[in-house]
């Protein structure tokens, strides 16, 4: 649970602190954000930024990491011989799926479905060692206290390099037979001889050392190349004094911000870290937040498939700790709104569904889960014996059945705007000023962030009314019609 501190005046106090003074008008002119300059300084502005010191670019890729980005891209590397990382984890997609699809198809002959989402790739770089007990002190105002860490969605992977070794032998992914498989398709490649000469001569003499060399590689490709983590968004900019956010945008902040509403940063940080690293949107923590059970994805067809992340059944070693069931690893939310399915399961295909869910899941459960014999069952993805672990305690998720829900429909909408923030693309360099207007339209989807200017005196922030607006405050999610296979 994350705990809020008595005095709130860590980071996200001095967030909502900038927001209020921005939103109350405090401050001189509204002028149109310059593209290639510091936009003119207001106080409210002035509060608002970040310190934040993006990664240095590097001038060239380590010779490991130039390997490793042929490894990436290769899909020899594959049982199909059609398959690379960038199937799943596609660059013009923040290396996230570049389909709509919950899950993927790999295997032999991509016919065998996966049983979790693709996660972004973006990111990773300051993922902590798995540890169970993990300690945020109260210095931050979000304390927390349990299991964070580790790669992949239940953290079983310690680094990316053993990280790797998973979808290179997964059968429903890459689906080599073992790892000399792999290496035997590096030998016979087009790059051996790069691979002797970064790893040594006799490198394929030992395949297990050379496997083990391949996913070095492969990590090293994700450590060093800038695509992995470039902070171009709109919230860069603005942090940086680059951009401002549009009325929407800000109110989406503040509602993100606030403890007693959306309270999202409380697990998605937006606040700098050590040093001025920029905000991540994740703790990499776990939580367990009972997303319905999705029967889109073939294996929970079976009531015997239940994925309880930390507890199994792909991690091993936490099975026998019931507490641990049920909880995934908390993602960055940069990025989100390039992807087109939503939590471990993909369960959910639009963000406002997912925030609607967050505020609505126990006030109004009938919307989300299915019946049974006439009750619905809520958490319905986990055996009712885990249910318990859903966290009921954080808000916006602390509401009882028909209680009113943290979040309103226009406020849902505002948070959503916010989300669109954090796409990468809207400048060409880290915290950088937006590319220009005129071009921005071909710029990754992010032309829609540059409603961020208008001119005149200064102004509150009405929500708008305007009807062409009212599907935005209907989320359309529905448990999927079909068979509900309640797990066992
Ligand atoms: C068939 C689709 C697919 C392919 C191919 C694939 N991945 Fe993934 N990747 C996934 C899925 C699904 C997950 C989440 C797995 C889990 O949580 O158990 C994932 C997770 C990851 C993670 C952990 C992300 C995190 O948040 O901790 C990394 C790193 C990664 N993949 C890198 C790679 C590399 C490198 C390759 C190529 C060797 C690759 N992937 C190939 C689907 C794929
Ligand atoms: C208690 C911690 C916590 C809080 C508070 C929280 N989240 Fe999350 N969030 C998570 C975890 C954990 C996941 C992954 C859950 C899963 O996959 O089952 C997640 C996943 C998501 C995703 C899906 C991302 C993806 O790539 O699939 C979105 C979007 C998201 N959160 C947005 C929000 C917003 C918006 C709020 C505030 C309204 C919020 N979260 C509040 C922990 C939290």
């Amino acid at each position: 649970m994350r705990c809020f501190s008595n005095t709130w005046l860590g980071p996200r106090a001095v967030v909502a602190f900038a927001v209020a003074a921005v939103i109350a008008c405090v401050g001189g002119g509204w002028s149109v954000a310059a593209a290639s300059r510091p936009v003119d300084t207001t106080p409210a502005d002035a509060a608002i930024r970040q310190w934040v010191r993006y990664p240095t670019i590097p001038d060239h890729l380590s010779p490991q990491a130039e390997l490793g980005k042929r490894l990436f891209f290769d899909t020899t590397l594959s049982a199909s011989k059609r398959m690379s990382c960038a199937s799943c984890h596609s660059p013009a997609h923040a290396y996230g799926s570049p389909n709509g699809r919950a899950v993927q198809l790999g295997g032999p002959h991509l016919d065998r479905a996966g049983t979790r989402a693709v996660p972004s790739l973006r990111y990773l770089d300051h993922t902590p060692l798995f540890s169970l007990d993990a300690f945020t002190p109260g210095s931050e105002d979000a304390e927390y206290e349990g299991p964070r860490g580790g790669f992949t969605r239940d953290g079983r992977a310690a680094s990316r390099q053993q990280q790797a070794a998973i979808p290179l032998l997964d059968r429903n992914e890459m689906a080599n037979a073992d790892p000399q498989a792999v290496v035997a398709a590096v030998r016979e490649g087009p790059y051996a001889a790069a691979f002797r000469h970064v790893f040594g001569a006799g490198v394929f003499d030992d395949p297990a050392q050379a496997f083990a060399d391949i996913g070095a590689a492969l990590a090293a490709f994700q450590r060093e190349d800038p695509s992995f983590h470039p902070y171009t968004s709109k919230f860069d900019a603005v942090m940086s004094g680059r951009a401002r956010f549009t009325a929407q945008e800000l109110r989406g902040y503040a509602l993100f911000n606030n403890p007693r509403k959306g309270n999202c940063a409380a697990c998605h940080i937006d606040v700098p870290g050590p040093g001025g690293r920029p905000a991540p949107f994740t703790d990499f923590a776990y939580a367990a937040l009972g997303v319905p059970r999705n029967p889109g994805i073939p294996a929970n067809r079976d009531p015997r498939h239940v994925d309880l992340g930390l507890c199994g059944p792909y991690r091993r070693d936490l099975r026998a700790q019931a507490r641990y069931c049920g909880m995934f690893k908390t993602p960055t939310l940069r990025n989100v709104a390039t992807r087109r399915v939503f939590f471990h399961n993909g369960a959910f295909r639009s963000l406002l569904d997912v925030v609607a869910f967050y505020v609505q899941r126990d006030t109004d459960p009938g919307k989300w889960y299915p019946v049974l014999h006439g009750k619905v069952v809520a958490y319905d993805d986990l055996p009712s014996r885990y249910r318990g672990n859903v966290d009921r305690t954080d808000a916006p998720m602390d509401r009882g059945k028909g209680a009113k829900p943290a979040l309103d429909a226009g406020e849902i909408a505002d948070v959503v705007a916010f989300l669109r923030t954090l796409d990468d693309g809207y400048s060409a360099t880290a915290g950088g000023p937006a590319v220009h207007p005129d071009t921005a339209s071909a710029g990754g989807g992010t032309s829609r962030s540059h409603g961020a200017t208008a001119t005149g005196p200064p102004r509150c922030f009405p929500r708008p009314r305007d009807p062409a607006e009212a599907y935005l405050f209907s989320p359309t999610w529905r448990p999927t019609p079909g068979p509900f296979v309640a797990p066992l």
